[in-house]
């Protein structure tokens, strides 16, 4: 790749790339004023999204009525569809808060993923889950197929109940029943859209007789409020499940009075009634969609117009790990179009232990679509290396640039942490509201003192994806952005606890079979 090059001696060419950094940093800047206004649009949205169908927010009844509190016991099933992998696991409660769990992963083919129809995509996860119940649940599996397909009768007691987390927004009309409303993150598969993705892969599961019932339809964000929740149940129980991962959602306990929309909706199941309360799957990813207070920068407007799914999901592209390092890749690139902008120019790349000019190898994926992956980000966050050593040799080794001088790896750092922060106080945005409507801030027992907050005083958010987990000072940045909203504070920032949920969509879908199962037995 040639660019036109401008000459500049040592120092007017750090200045001037220095400059530059800083200027396409600062475009990414999403201060004070803009968190607070849009934790008022995020609140104004929610309130929207619980009173009527169609909204930017989709804020959609789960039909679950309460978070276990750790003493659930039994075997269940779960299968996890909605990333990268497909996940099959049986997970052992024991009562106590523990678990174990015995789990098979499998990358989902991409052909599978933008399949022609939903059969092609469905018996491929049946035929997991037989592979996964002859490996594992071996004698189970022999003793009751023979029944099945001969039409004898299994009793009730040798069928798997089972969870099936399905992480893509449905309208969910029943525990274990819900329309796909649109595909997300990458997959498109027309013929299912609209059609109940339970009975989907009910009919596969059928097909090869397994003892399975798809008792139980769980996003992700919901599986991960609930495990957290029974891992870790405080005075007071978990009020958001959160994922911060190749997309991004939350889903979190409302008062059921406040579901104005499910009373209004005909088609709604039944549920029940009795805790006063419903888990919401708020479906954030498309948080103002409309753009009244999100940032929008270039990058931004290009990265949606290429998107398969543009002016949708516009709060997921710009916080989730899909789409960050294509943020970053075309805001690199924008410096690099420019002539005046010295970036990967340098004809005396001093800092190098080999005194050498800068090279961009043909192919390399910087001039690719998702060329850049979302890791390259934690990489650049958490290289503290003199002269970003490390980020210089993933720049080399990953990316085709070799050579780059210690300023370069220094401007290249500088944007892809004001990428990382953007995204990180935009993700403060949806846990300040929905911590400031859930009313918890209001209540503080007096056990509290001093710098000390009591366990009744927490206010707890569970949360699991590949950004919390390896995104250095992710978190700090949320906590920064939380302190910065008015209503939150220092005060309420120091309640709130994040803690990691691991195999949240596992033990979650789990527990929420467990409790569907039982009503489902009942109803016969
Ligand atoms: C996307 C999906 C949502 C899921 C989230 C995290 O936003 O639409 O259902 O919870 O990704 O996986």
């Amino acid at each position: 790749v040639e660019f036109a090059r401008t000459f500049y001696t040592d120092t007017t060419r750090s200045m001037a790339l220095a400059e530059q950094a800083k200027r396409v940093a600062a475009e990414f800047e999403f201060g004070q004023e803009h968190v607070r206004k849009a934790v008022k649009e995020f609140i104004r949205e929610m309130d929207e999204g619980l009173q009527t169908e169609g909204t930017e927010l989709s804020q959609i009844p789960t039909y679950v009525t309460a978070v276990p509190n750790g003493t659930e016991k039994g075997l269940y099933m779960a299968v996890d569809l909605g990333g990268t992998n497909f996940r099959v696991c049986s997970i052992q409660l024991h009562g106590n808060t523990t678990f174990s769990l015995t789990q098979s992963k499998i990358a989902i083919p991409r052909e599978l993923m933008v399949a022609k129809t939903s059969k092609e995509l469905f018996s491929f996860l049946a035929k997991q889950i037989e592979t996964f119940l002859k490996t594992h649940h071996e004698d189970h599996y022999f003793s009751t197929i023979k029944r099945r397909k001969t039409g004898d009768k299994v009793k009730e007691e040798e069928i798997f109940n089972l969870g099936f987390t399905f992480s893509f927004p449905v309208h969910q009309i029943g525990i274990n029943k819900g329309l796909l409303m649109r595909w997300t993150k990458g997959f498109d598969i027309a013929d299912a859209v609209g059609k109940d993705v339970c009975a989907l892969l009910q009919a596969e599961i059928d097909e090869l007789h397994l003892p399975v019932r798809v008792a139980a339809l769980v996003n992700d964000t919901v599986g991960t409020l609930m495990a957290r929740s029974y891992t870790s149940p405080g005075k007071t129980g978990t009020l958001l499940g959160a994922i911060f991962g190749t997309g991004t959602n939350g889903a979190y306990v409302e008062k059921l009075d406040k579901v104005t929309k499910l009373t209004k909706n005909k088609d709604a199941g039944e549920y029940d009634k009795s805790t006063g309360e419903m888990i919401v799957n708020t479906e954030w990813g498309s948080f103002d969609n409309s753009l009244r207070t999100l940032p929008n920068t270039p990058y931004d407007i290009e990265l949606d117009e290429k998107s398969v799914n543009p002016g949708i999901q516009m709060f997921e592209k710009r916080v989730s790990g899909m789409f960050l390092g294509e943020i970053l890749r075309l805001a690199l690139v924008g410096l690099l179009k420019d002539p005046n902008v010295p970036l990967f120019k340098d004809e005396n790349s001093s800092d190098n232990d080999v005194h050498s000019t800068t090279q961009i190898h043909e192919g390399t994926p910087l001039f690719k679509q998702w060329g850049i992956d979302t890791s390259f980000l934690s990489i650049c966050a958490g290289d503290t290396s003199a002269g970003h050593r490390m980020l210089r040799q993933t720049l080399d080794k990953d990316y085709g640039i070799s050579a780059v001088s210690a300023e370069d790896a220094e401007a290249v750092r500088e944007i892809a942490a004001a990428v990382g922060r953007r995204a990180a106080r935009l993700a403060a945005v949806a846990l300040a509201a929905i911590v400031i409507t859930s009313g918890r801030l209001d209540t503080l027992s007096g056990a509290s003192s001093g710098g000390e907050v009591a366990e009744e005083d927490i206010i707890d958010i569970g949360v699991d994806g590949s950004l919390v987990e390896f995104y250095p000072g992710f978190e700090d940045h949320v906590r920064q952005a939380l302190r910065e909203v008015e209503e939150i504070g220092e005060k309420g920032e120091k309640r709130v606890r994040i803690g990691i949920a691991k195999d949240g969509s596992g033990v979650g879908a789990a527990l929420i079979a467990l409790v569907a199962g039982r009503v489902l037995e009942e109803s016969g």
